[in-house]
C-alpha cells in the first residue's frame, strides 16, 4: 500500500458507521489513508505520539471525528504543523451539538477547519482533504474536478420531477 497522505482519528469504534463515507471518498479519489481510533481522553499520550509524527510520516492533512466531548480534532491541531479537519459525531444525548461545539469553538492560533455533524460531515471532510492535496498535487484535483463533474450531471439528471403538462 502506498504512503498514506491522510490521517483518519476516530475517538471510539463506535464512530466507525458514521465515518465509513469518509474513507469511501477517499478510496473513491484514490488518495491513501491510514485510520486510527485514538480518544484525547482514555489515551492522550498515544494521541499526540500518532499527531507529532503525522508531518514527518508524510501525512498532508489529518482528519479528525469525535463526539460528546469532543476534543480529539483540538488536542490533535495542537501538536501538527499539518491542517485538521474536524468532524463533530452525531451524539443520542445532544444531537451532536456537544460534538459541533467543542470540537469549532478553538481558541485564536489553534484552528481546526470543522465540518457538518455526521455523515455529511464525514464525506465533506474527505473531499475538503482531497481539495487540500489537491492544490500540489494536479492527479488528485483532477480526480476532484470528476467528483464535482459527476455529482453536478447526476443531480442535473434527476433535475425535472414531473413532466411539463
Ligand atoms: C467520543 O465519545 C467518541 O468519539 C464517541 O463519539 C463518543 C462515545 O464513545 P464510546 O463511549 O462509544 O466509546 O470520545
Amino acid at each position: 500500500m502506498s504512503q498514506p497522505l491522510v490521517l483518519v482519528v476516530m475517538g471510539s469504534r463506535s464512530d466507525l458507521p458514521a465515518m465509513e463515507g469518509c474513507m469511501a471518498q477517499l478510496k473513491e479519489m484514490d488518495i491513501p489513508y491510514e485510520v486510527r481510533v485514538l480518544s484525547a481522553h482514555r489515551t492522550p499520550e498515544a494521541v499526540l505520539e500518532l499527531s507529532e509524527k503525522a508531518a514527518e510520516n508524510g501525512v498532508k492533512v489529518i482528519i479528525a471525528a469525535a463526539g460528546g466531548a469532543a476534543h480529539l480534532a483540538g488536542v490533535i491541531a495542537s501538536s501538527t504543523v499539518l491542517p485538521v479537519i474536524g468532524i463533530p459525531m452525531q451524539t443520542s444525548a445532544l444531537g451532536g451539538m456537544d460534538s459541533l461545539l467543542s470540537t469549532v469553538q478553538m481558541p485564536a492560533g489553534v484552528p481546526v477547519a470543522t465540518v457538518a455533524i455526521g455523515k455529511a460531515g464525514a464525506k465533506n471532510a474527505a473531499i475538503l482533504a482531497a481539495q487540500m492535496i489537491g492544490l500540489a498535487d494536479p492527479a488528485v484535483q483532477k480526480k476532484v474536478a470528476a467528483f464535482k463533474k459527476a455529482q453536478k450531471e447526476s443531480v442535473l439528471a434527476g433535475s425535472r420531477l414531473q413532466e411539463a403538462e
